[in-house]
C-alpha cells in the first residue's frame, strides 16, 4: 500500500515555519531533515527558531516532536565552530517548555545522526 492510500491520512504541503494548524491541535510532529534544511537558510538561527516556535505552538500539551537530525562529522568536530551557532542547540532554548530526550549519536559515513524527542510540557509543568 502506498503511503498516500492509507485510510484516514490527509497529506498537505506547507511551510514548517508557518503551519495552518491551530494552536495545540497536533499530537505528534515527525521531522527528518527539515530543521536541518531550514538551517541552510541565510539567517539560520532566526529561521530555525521560527520553525521550532511553530512546532511548539501546534503541539498539544504532552505532544511529541520527533526530530531526526544529521550533520557531517567534519562540521561537528570543527572546534572553530561556535557551539551556539549549531541550530540543534536551539532545542534547549528556555523559551520552549518541553522535555528534551536525546539519543546517543549514531555515526556512519562521516555523518552523525541524532534523534531528539521533545515533549511539550503541560501548562503546570516545568521543562527539563
Ligand atoms: C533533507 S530533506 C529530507 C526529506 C525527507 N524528510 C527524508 O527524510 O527523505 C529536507 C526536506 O525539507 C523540506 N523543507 C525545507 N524547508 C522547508 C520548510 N520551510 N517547510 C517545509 N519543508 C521544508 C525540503 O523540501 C526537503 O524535502
Amino acid at each position: 500500500m502506498k503511503p498516500r492510500e492509507k485510510p484516514g491520512c490527509v497529506y498537505t504541503v506547507m511551510d514548517a515555519r508557518c503551519f495552518d494548524h491551530p494552536d495545540c491541535s497536533v499530537e505528534v510532529v515527525i521531522d527528518k531533515g527539515t530543521l536541518d534544511s531550514v538551517a541552510n537558510l541565510a539567517d539560520r538561527k532566526v529561521e530555525c527558531k521560527t520553525m521550532l516556535r511553530e512546532v511548539f505552538r501546534v503541539l498539544r500539551p504532552g505532544g511529541k516532536y520527533f526530530l531526526i537530525t544529521s550533520c557531517p562529522l567534519d562540521a561537528s568536530d570543527d572546534e572553530s565552530e561556535d557551539e551556539e551557532d549549531n541550530h540543534v542547540q536551539l532545542v534547549h532554548d528556555p523559551e520552549f517548555k518541553w522535555k528534551v530526550v536525546e539519543s546517543e549519536a549514531i555515526q556512519r559515513n562521516k555523518v552523525r545522526h541524532m534523534l531528539y524527542i521533545l515533549i511539550k510540557a503541560n501548562c503546570d509543568e516545568e521543562s527539563v
